[in-house]
């Protein structure tokens, strides 16, 4: 007779990650999966962008991908029906949107209710949109940080899994608090999609409770 470990009879749960640019998340992502902290598999990676460097880091770890050009379709929700298709075909059951910067349509955000996931630079409700860094150093804000929320129809409006806090300092620019915030999301990324997996996350409301929560890691990372 065999015998299985609880590990090993656990289906992984089946990723399809969106990225539209260099993909650090991404990486992040496959970091974690490969280190054994994630129990999560990669089914596709899609971008919006031929050029994307995530299509690099897909091809040095085996990961299928696709490029499917916006271009090619009549409208949003054309576009984002043929992605959801693609996901779905693969059996897709968490949508990582890893730097897409396209706004969803809800041609995908219907079918994935709640089983999308979007990593944002910025505390959210507090700036929202593009540039979220260079908004927080402009407003003058002492603290900062990044949130993983799902996605729903609205900016950046989803409701909120983690965020992570960092300090801005005098004399930040946009780009020294962005590579502050970029080290706090490739933690609290993986951590949310972890939650998700071991389906420790229930939306209530605009609300998500985390299951048999205390603290992940320090003050400053709140899921
Ligand atoms: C990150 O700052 C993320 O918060 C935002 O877009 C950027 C993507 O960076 N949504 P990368 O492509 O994951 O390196």
């Amino acid at each position: 007779m065999i015998f299985w470990g609880a590990k090993e009879i656990m289906a992984r749960i089946k990723l399809g990650v969106l990225a539209s640019g260099r993909g650090s998340n991404f990486q992040a992502i496959i970091d974690a999966i490969e280190a054994g902290r994630l129990d999560a598999g990669i089914s596709i990676l899609i971008t919006d962008r031929k050029d994307a460097f995530a299509i690099e880091r897909a091809k040095r770890h085996g990961i299928d991908y696709l490029h499917i050009d916006p271009k090619e379709f009549k409208d949003r929700d054309t576009y984002f029906s043929h992605i959801a298709d693609e996901l779905r075909r693969r059996g897709v059951e968490l949508v990582i949107l890893a730097g897409f910067m396209r706004v969803v349509g809800k041609s995908l955000i219907e079918p994935f209710r709640n089983r999308i996931m979007n990593i944002h630079p910025a505390l959210l409700p507090s700036f929202p949109g593009l540039h979220a860094q260079k908004q927080a150093v402009d407003y003058g804000a002492r603290i900062s940080g990044c949130t993983v929320h799902f996605v729903d129809e609205g900016m950046d409006t989803g409701p909120i899994i983690i965020q992570a806090a960092v300090p801005v300092f005098d004399g930040d620019t946009e780009e020294s608090l962005s590579d502050r915030i970029l080290k706090q999301e490739h933690k609290i990324f993986p951590m949310a999609i972890q939650l998700f997996a071991e389906g420790r996350l229930e939306v209530v409301g605009r609300k998500v409770k985390i299951k048999d929560y205390s603290v992940i890691d320090d003050a400053l990372i709140n899921g």
